[in-house]
């Protein structure tokens, strides 16, 4: 198998999990959530989103979190910015507080896009497109991330030639990386490799990325296809958490601790101390008041008890 030698994971865990917690989380403990997760040698950092707070109440600390954080260096730290009162959310903040890089979002679905970010397909991508420039002048590299993949909460089954377009449409704009989202979880690995392959027709395989939900406990079958086709950047969320408002039913993220132990047992390098790594797991799961969402967490937690 020709797999690659190394692999970044960008916790999405701050943003894609804490967006989805019925009970508010303190800035300070997304703080802290994220002063652990560097710790433990994550190299990027999907801190926040500058969304509506009336669509997304749990990102309403968004500058808060921002400028809480404690930067370290060769760290990246990324927010989600959906239009251009987002981007200059974001960077109304003194510079040393900006994000290193931003997320557009789109979708495959136009249902899920208007659910969503409340427009059609063609018209986020009017939207997005003065947000990349603007960022793009700022020195901000942009992101793109594609919902709804494989599948759609409202739609049923995504043809890749949705996400071919989708991503030949973000290409157009000037999004220079985009992630490949299965929201619900149903992917499968074949299913998966046809919305990889379909997003390479457009971007070179060092600018894709997956980002799968674990919502039927396929995301590390999906993870491994990628690896053979030999994606080497994947959004992953320490813990498990996460979910999408506007995706009802749908779990986390696949857990950073299911995906460090895969990638590690492989031989394949993350940078990521896998203990340290289960203490940010253990120390945001306490505050929620539940066990970690990793099996590989809760593994080696009942090892560490013995
Ligand atoms: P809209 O209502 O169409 O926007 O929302 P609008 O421009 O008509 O503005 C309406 C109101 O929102 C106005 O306020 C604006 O000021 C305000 P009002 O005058 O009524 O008081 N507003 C904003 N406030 C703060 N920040 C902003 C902003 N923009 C407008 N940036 C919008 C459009 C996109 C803003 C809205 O639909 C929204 O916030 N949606 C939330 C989407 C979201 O956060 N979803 C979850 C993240 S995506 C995800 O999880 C998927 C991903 O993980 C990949 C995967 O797994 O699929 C990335
Ligand atoms: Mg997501």
């Amino acid at each position: 198998m020709n797999l690659p030698a190394k692999v970044k994971l960008v916790d999405v865990g701050p943003r894609d999990g804490l967006q989805n917690e019925k009970q508010m989380v303190p800035a300070e403990v997304k703080v802290g959530l994220v002063h652990r997760l560097q710790e433990a040698g994550l190299k990027e950092i999907e801190v926040t989103s500058f969304v509506s707070p009336k669509w997304v109440p749990q990102m309403g600390d968004n500058a808060q979190v921002m400028a809480g954080l404690e930067r370290r260096p060769g760290v990246r730290y990324s927010v989600l910015t959906p239009n251009m009162k987002g981007l200059e959310a974001a960077l109304a903040a003194p510079k040393e507080q900006w994000p290193h890089e931003i997320v557009v979002f789109g979708a495959a679905s136009e249902a899920f896009s208007q659910k969503n970010i409340n427009c059609s397909i063609a018209e986020s991508i009017e939207r997005f497109a003065p947000v990349v420039q603007a960022a793009r002048a700022a020195g901000i590299y942009v992101r793109g991330a594609m919902s709804c993949t494989v599948g759609c909460p409202y739609e049923g089954d995504i043809a890749p030639e949705r996400v071919g377009y989708l991503a030949g449409l973000m290409k157009g704009i000037g999004v220079q990386h985009i992630g490949v989202a299965d929201t619900i979880g149903v992917g499968t690995p074949g299913k998966v490799q046809r919305a990889v392959e379909a997003a390479l027709q457009h971007y070179d395989l060092n600018d894709v990325s997956g980002h799968f939900h674990d919502t039927y406990g396929q995301a590390l079958a999906n993870t491994l296809v990628c690896l053979q086709m030999g994606i080497w950047q994947f959004d992953t969320s320490v813990a498990g958490l996460g979910g999408c408002p506007y995706a009802k039913g749908a779990t986390g993220n696949v857990a950073t601790e299911d995906v460090v132990y895969l990638l590690h047992g492989m031989g394949i390098e993350t940078g990521i101390d896998l203990d340290k790594l289960i203490d940010a797991g253990q120390f945001i799961s306490d505050h929620l008041g539940r066990k970690p969402n990793s099996r590989a967490a809760t593994a080696l937690l009942n090892k560490r008890a013995g």
